[in-house]
């Protein structure tokens, strides 16, 4: 988990630790419940239609819960802090029970039924022909990303999605082998990815910025360790981006990036990972093409520095157990270094 933590704080730094009169733990107990309902991963700090509907649902339901809890503990109290009042008869006691005890819970949980469903339409609505496709496969353990584009033109790349803002985009959901389930938590609720059929979500954020995304659904050693970035962002800066992943990797011209890049192909790299523009035209890893422009490794874990490259070549099956990607620890440091120094250069 740390490696996952540590990917998490390198994109919004924890608060100062609160020491409040009742020592750490309570402290540490405020921090984490203030962390969770803010920031990249929270379903209480919506930033798309679908997720707006449901913490609304969850607000409001908060809210009557609430009164009905605090109406509930008053009534308890009055009985046990008042002596009984005197004159009133069994009928009026019936009343109580069938008014407060069937009635009332049937008029709230009833209004609650009806919020609910007035809700789902907008949560199944389809996106309108014509919205960004977006093809995504839950792998062991990463995510493979295809954006299908208006032209039948295919953009492969893996563990990160950007969108445009205020634009449905629809995403077609599968699986090659288990079962991993696709959220966003600040855009949306979560979509199982089923080997042997496409299931498909509408998002569509409303503001912009950089979310994350998990895997909902144990799918093995590392269900914990596969996540994403999704980066929300102005029409214009998703255009030149996508011109950007769509176009071939900018191969180095330094003597070290050369180097690695003869090194990343001579040990065979090529089989498993694709970098257009080159010979490596694996399919079963990640595309490569544009890794050093992402925000994380090994789909969330690592922040994506030289350094991290190096880490995550050397101990793949240390960082992310069962990982089908052997270690490459074997490799002399000084071609380490030469490959992450081509990888970390392909932006
Ligand atoms: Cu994929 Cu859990």
């Amino acid at each position: 988990m740390l490696p996952l933590l540590r990917s998490a704080t390198t994109l919004r730094p924890m608060p100062p630790t609160i020491q409040g009169p009742g020592g750490r733990a309570p402290a540490a107990l405020v921090a984490c419940t203030l962390v969770a309902c803010d920031g990249v991963q929270s379903t209480l700090a919506p930033a798309g239609r679908s997720a707006e509907l449901v913490a609304d649902i969850f607000w409001w339901s908060v809210a009557g819960s609430a009164i009905v809890w605090l109406a509930v503990i008053a009534l308890g109290a009055w009985a046990l802090l008042f002596p009984p009042v005197r004159g009133i008869g069994e009928g009026s006691a019936n009343r109580l029970i069938i008014y407060g005890g069937a009635v009332f819970p049937t008029i709230v949980l009833g209004a609650y039924l009806a919020y609910g469903l007035h809700a789902l339409p907008v949560l199944l609505d389809p996106a309108p022909p014509g919205s960004l496709r977006i093809a995504v496969s839950g792998e062991q353990w990463w995510w493979r990303v295809r954006y299908l584009l208006p032209d039948g033109e295919e953009i492969t790349l893996a563990n990160e999605i950007r969108l445009p803002v205020g634009e449905p985009v629809e995403f077609l959901l599968d699986s090659p082998d288990v079962i991993h389930s696709f959220w966003i938590p600040s855009l949306g609720g979560k979509v199982d990815m089923i080997p042997g059929r496409t299931n498909r979500l509408t998002l569509h954020p409303t503001r912009t910025g950089t979310f994350r995304g998990a895997c909902a659904e144990f799918c093995g050693a590392s269900h914990a360790l596969m996540n994403f970035h999704v980066v929300v962002e102005e029409r214009a800066a998703f255009d030149r981006w996508i011109e950007g992943q769509a176009a071939p990797a900018r191969l180095p011209t330094d003597e070290l990036g050369r180097r690695g890049q003869a090194l990343f192909l001579g040990n065979g790299c090529g089989a498993c990972h694709a970098v257009r523009g080159t010979i490596a035209n694996g399919g079963i890893g990640p595309d490569l093409t544009h890794v050093g422009g992402r925000l994380s490794l090994g789909a969330g874990i690592l922040p994506n520095g030289r350094a991290d490259f190096v880490r995550w070549i050397a101990s793949t099956a240390h960082l992310k157990p069962e990982v089908r990607m052997p270690s490459f620890g074997m490799l002399p440091p000084a071609d380490l270094e030469a490959i992450a120094a081509f990888l970390d250069g392909l932006e």
